[in-house]
């Protein structure tokens, strides 16, 4: 426990001294009752709950209450919950213009970041941050129109009609339903596939202040209504550190190509003058096994073995390359073991998932997360701008030089 917001705030205002820590390694920015993660010994929980029970016993929508609510729900809780998710997944009509104006190879992401941010634009019943009532409905809504999105996003890169959404199939059922059924055609679901997304979707709701949540939370304390908050989440997790590792891993994995070729990538990635990391190993908090990927990678066995893709040869490339880095000096020495995203998107490659919807699949399951947190943040009586600091490093005070006395 150390001081409070309010000791360090008069600190500064006495003193005028505050902190440089580039990358934020051991500045906390917030209290939160929603995730705990203890990086030294691999352990995971969300309102206290381990992260392998709900991933083995509970769905995503159920934890989702439980990030909302802070308990789990009675059955008539989560009847009413469901039942208020599935009033939400139909999008406004004249959204599907927006879908149409973009490129037909538009990165899914880039649609998603332009979609969602728009929604303040349809949805002024539920913007004013100051109204509890609003901000539920905001919530409820970015948790039941992320997968339409998504799909939608989907549909237009491919070319095809969009899907209105089955309410009667679950969560992820529903989104796999939108991605994949073709009109005049019948879609059978896959139960497997329907299963492991809402694992997948389990173990990525949240991540205490990683680079989007903590964007989220940047752009809210400014008073931004929810949609726009959540927008600037996508965009930060888009990048390739982020949440963009698991279509990197793939996409490394390709290019690795072979066992054979293992050594030289290792090469590669400890080669300090080479800007090449292995993908999918590394967290910034995670000093141990992330306990996301031990659950992961089992799931990854049984997909792959019922999906009937238990040959890809990216499996048992990714199998060798993790054993290869874990006994390896290099990656023994910083603690670099493989993150959720190294397994990831094999699991996604199978269920046939393109790999650029990769991270839009993160993207969903993370709005649970951002939500919370926003909802948390603006909850707080003394919740204040977020601002950070700046060490200045440019040149000294200098006079105006008129532009023909330039040199
Ligand atoms: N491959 C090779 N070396 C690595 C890797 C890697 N994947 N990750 C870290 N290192 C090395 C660094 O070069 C550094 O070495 P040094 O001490 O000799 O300079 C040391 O390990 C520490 O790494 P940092 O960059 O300081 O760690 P940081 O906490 O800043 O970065 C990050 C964490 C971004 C996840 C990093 O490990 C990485 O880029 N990993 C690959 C991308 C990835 O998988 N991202 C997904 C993160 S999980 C998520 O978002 C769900």
């Amino acid at each position: 426990q150390g001081p409070d917001a309010v000791d360090i705030g008069s600190f500064y205002r006495e003193t005028g001294y505050f902190t440089y820590d580039p990358g934020f390694l051991s500045t906390a920015s917030c209290h939160s009752q929603l995730t705990y993660l203890d990086g030294k010994n691999g352990k995971l929980m969300y309102r206290g709950y381990p992260i392998e029970q709900l991933a083995e016993k509970s769905n995503f929508l159920e934890v989702a209450y439980l990030m909302l609510y802070g308990e789990l729900p009675q059955q008539q809780q989560l009847e009413e919950f469901r039942r208020i998710i599935i009033h939400h997944t139909m999008l406004n009509e004249s959204l599907k213009s927006f879908f149409r104006g973009f490129y037909h190879d538009a990165h899914p992401m880039a649609i998603m970041v332009g979609v969602v941010g728009s929604l303040s634009a349809f949805y002024h019943d539920s913007t004013d941050i100051n109204n509890p009532r609003h901000r539920e409905i905001a919530a409820h809504r970015m948790i039941a129109k992320m997968p339409s999105i998504a799909a939608a996003s989907y549909k237009h890169s491919v070319g095809e009609p969009q899907v209105y959404p089955d309410n009667s199939l679950s969560y992820t059922g529903n989104l796999l339903n939108m991605m994949f059924a073709v009109p005049c055609e019948p879609f059978v679901l896959n139960p497997v596939a329907e299963k492991a997304l809402d694992l997948i979707f389990i173990l990525h709701i949240d991540h205490e202040q990683n680079a989007s949540t903590s964007t989220v939370r940047l752009a809210g304390s400014s008073g931004a209504n929810p949609f726009a908050c959540i927008a600037s989440g996508i965009a930060a997790l888009w990048g390739p550190a982020h949440g963009g590792a698991n279509e990197a891993v793939l996409n490394m994995l390709d290019e690795i190509g072979d066992i054979a070729n293992v050594p030289k990538y290792l090469a590669r990635a400890k080669d300090k003058n080479d800007p090449f990391r292995l993908m999918g190993f590394g967290h910034r908090v995670y000093k141990n096994y992330d306990p996301r990927a031990r659950i992961i990678r089992e799931m990854c066995h049984e997909v792959l073995e019922k999906l009937g893709d238990a040959n890809d040869p990216r499996f048992e490339l990714a199998l060798k390359l993790e054993e290869i880095a874990l006994n390896d000096e290099y990656f023994v020495k910083r603690k670099l073991y493989p993150n959720v995203d190294f397994y990831s998107g094999l699991i996604y490659r199978a269920l046939g998932i393109p790999t650029n919807m990769f991270t839009v699949m993160f993207a969903i399951a993370r709005t649970v997360g951002w939500v919370s947190q926003w909802m948390e943040m603006i909850s707080e009586d003394n919740q204040r701008i977020g601002r950070p600091r700046q060490l200045y490093v440019g040149e000294k005070e200098r006079n105006y030089v008129p532009i023909d006395k330039r040199g």
